[in-house]
C-alpha cells in the first residue's frame, strides 16, 4: 500500500484546544427568541464539558417566578434589571456555555460584560423560521400583541445591528441540531486556536471583541 503523508496531529481535540484558550471565559449564546440558544447551547455545553446555564431559568429562579409574571406584576424594565445582574453573575463564575434572553445584549453594560469575559455567538435565524418556533409556546410576554409577526419584525430591525458586533455568526435553520453544534465549535476553534471553520457557516468574527 502507498504511503501517505498524513498532518501531524497532536492528539489534542478542537474541544480541549478550545476550553483551554477560553480559560474562564465563557461561551455565549446571544440572538432573538426562538433562535435556539438554550437547545444548542445544551448540546454545545456537553460536547466541550462546560457547565450549561440558561439566564432565564436563572432569573426565574432568583425572582421565584415565572417570566411572564415578572413582567406582569413588575414590569419589562424591572425584568431588564434583574436580567443584566443575573447576566454579569453568570459570568463571573466562567467558564461555562450561557444562552441569554433575546433582549439581553440591548443593554450596554451587558454588552460590555460580554466582551470583556466571554466570546459571544449570534445565532441568526430568519422571521418565518422564528415565527414558526415561538408560535409553540405562549411564554413570550413581548409577543402577546395582536400582530405578532410584525413584532417580530421590529425587534429583528431594532436588534440585529446590535447582535452582528457578536464575536461569531451562526446560522440557525432547520438541519440537526448536532450540524449548527459542529459549526459552533468549527468556528470557535476558528476564532480561538487558528483552526478552519466551515466557511458557509461563520461571518467575518464582529467587535464584541474575543482575542
Ligand atoms: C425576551 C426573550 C426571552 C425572555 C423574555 C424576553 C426578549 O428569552 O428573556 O421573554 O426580549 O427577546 P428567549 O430569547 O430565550 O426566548
Amino acid at each position: 500500500m502507498p504511503e501517505t503523508a498524513q498532518p501531524a496531529s497532536t492528539g489534542v481535540s478542537p474541544e480541549t484546544e478550545i476550553t483551554a484558550a477560553l480559560g474562564t471565559r465563557s461561551i455565549v449564546l446571544v440572538g432573538m427568541m426562538g433562535a435556539g440558544k438554550s437547545t444548542i447551547g445544551r448540546r454545545l455545553a456537553a460536547r466541550l464539558r462546560l457547565p450549561f446555564l440558561d439566564a432565564d431559568a436563572e432569573i426565574e429562579a432568583a425572582a421565584g417566578m415565572s417570566i411572564p409574571d415578572i413582567f406582569e406584576t413588575r414590569g419589562e424594565p424591572d425584568f431588564r434589571d434583574g436580567e443584566a445582574r443575573v447576566i454579569a453573575r453568570l459570568l463571573d463564575g466562567g467558564p461555562a456555555v450561557l444562552a441569554t434572553g433575546g433582549g439581553a445584549l440591548m443593554r450596554e453594560e451587558t454588552r460590555n460584560r460580554i466582551r470583556d469575559k466571554a466570546v459571544s455567538i449570534w445565532l441568526k435565524a430568519d422571521a418565518d423560521i422564528i415565527m414558526r418556533r415561538v408560535k409553540r409556546r405562549a411564554d413570550r410576554p413581548l409577543l402577546q400583541t395582536v400582530d405578532p409577526e410584525a413584532t417580530v419584525a421590529r425587534l429583528i430591525a431594532e436588534r440585529e445591528p446590535v447582535y452582528r458586533h457578536a464575536d461569531l455568526t451562526i446560522w440557525s435553520r432547520d438541519v440537526p441540531h448536532e450540524k449548527i453544534v459542529e459549526e459552533c465549535v468549527g468556528a470557535l476553534h476558528a476564532l480561538l486556536c487558528g483552526g478552519v471553520a466551515t466557511p458557509t457557516a461563520t461571518e467575518v468574527p464582529g467587535e464584541l471583541g474575543a482575542s
